[in-house]
C-alpha cells in the first residue's frame, strides 16, 4: 500500500453528496472492471458497454489501459512495479468516477491478484463487479490484433503478459466471459442484465 508523502494536509468536504449525483443522474455509480490477456476482448466489450448505456440514456464512461498510457500513465512501462503503479492510479481515478455517480467501466490486464483486490477495496467491494475475460491463450494469440503475441514469440517484446509474463487469473469474479463463442453484443446484455439486477441503473 502506498503511503501518503505529503504532509500537513487537511480534507475538505464538498456540498454536493455522491447520493445528490445519482439522484440527478437516474443511476448509481459503479465500476466494471475487466480484467484479461491482451486480445481477450476487454476493451471490445468494455467500449460496446459504454455506447449501449449511453445510447439507454446512462452515463458511462470507459477508461482503457492503452489509451490510458498515452496520457495520465505515460510516464509507466511494463515491469511488475509499474503495472502495480498502473492499476493502482486507476483504481483512484475508477473511485472518483464512481464518486461522481459514473458507471464506469476499465480495460486493463491488471494481471495481479492482489492488484485488483486492492482496486475492489478502494472502490468500495459493493459497487465493484469484476468481468474476468477467460478467452483461452491461444485464441488471444490467433487473433492477436496488434500483432503483438507474434513479436513476443519471436523475442522480439520482452515480458509479455501470457507468453513470458505472469497473469494471475480471478479466484471470484462476479463475471466470467469468454469471448470465443460470444458476440460483444451478447456479453454486453450479460454485464448490463447483472447491473440491473444489482440496480445500478435505476436512480434513488
Ligand atoms: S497492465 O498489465 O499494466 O494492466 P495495460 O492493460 O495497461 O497492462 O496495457 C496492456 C496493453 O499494452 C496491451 O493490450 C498491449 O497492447 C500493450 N503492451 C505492450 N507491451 C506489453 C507487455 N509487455 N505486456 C502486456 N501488454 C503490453
Amino acid at each position: 500500500m502506498t503511503q501518503i508523502k505529503a504532509t500537513n494536509i487537511t480534507r475538505h468536504e464538498g456540498h454536493v453528496t455522491r447520493e445528490a449525483r445519482e439522484k440527478l443522474l437516474k443511476q448509481k455509480g459503479a465500476l466494471i472492471w475487466f480484467t484479461g490477456l491482451s486480445g481477450s476482448g476487454k476493451s471490445t466489450i468494455a467500449f460496446t458497454l459504454e455506447h449501449v448505456l449511453v445510447e439507454r440514456g446512462h452515463l458511462s464512461y470507459c477508461l482503457d489501459g492503452d489509451n490510458i498510457r498515452f496520457g495520465l500513465n505515460k510516464n509507466l512501462g511494463f515491469s511488475a512495479a509499474d503495472r502495480t503503479e498502473n492499476i493502482r492510479r486507476i483504481a483512484e481515478v475508477g473511485k472518483l468516477f464512481v464518486d461522481a455517480g459514473i458507471v464506469t467501466c476499465t480495460s486493463f490486464i491488471s494481471p495481479y491478484r492482489a492488484d485488483r483486490d486492492n482496486a475492489r477495496q478502494v472502490i468500495g467491494p459493493d459497487c465493484f463487479i469484476e468481468v474476468y475475460m477467460n478467452t483461452p491463450i491461444e485464441v488471444c494469440e490467433t487473433r492477436d490484433p496488434k500483432g503483438l503475441y507474434k513479436k513476443a514469440r519471436a523475442g522480439e517484446l520482452k515480458g509479455f503478459t501470457g507468453v513470458d509474463d505472469p497473469y494471475e487469473a480471478p479466484l471470484k469474479p462476479e463475471l466470467t466471459i469468454d469471448a470465443t463463442s460470444i458476440s460483444p453484443q451478447e456479453a454486453t446484455l450479460t454485464v448490463i442484465g447483472l447491473l440491473e439486477k444489482r440496480g445500478f441503473l435505476t436512480g434513488l
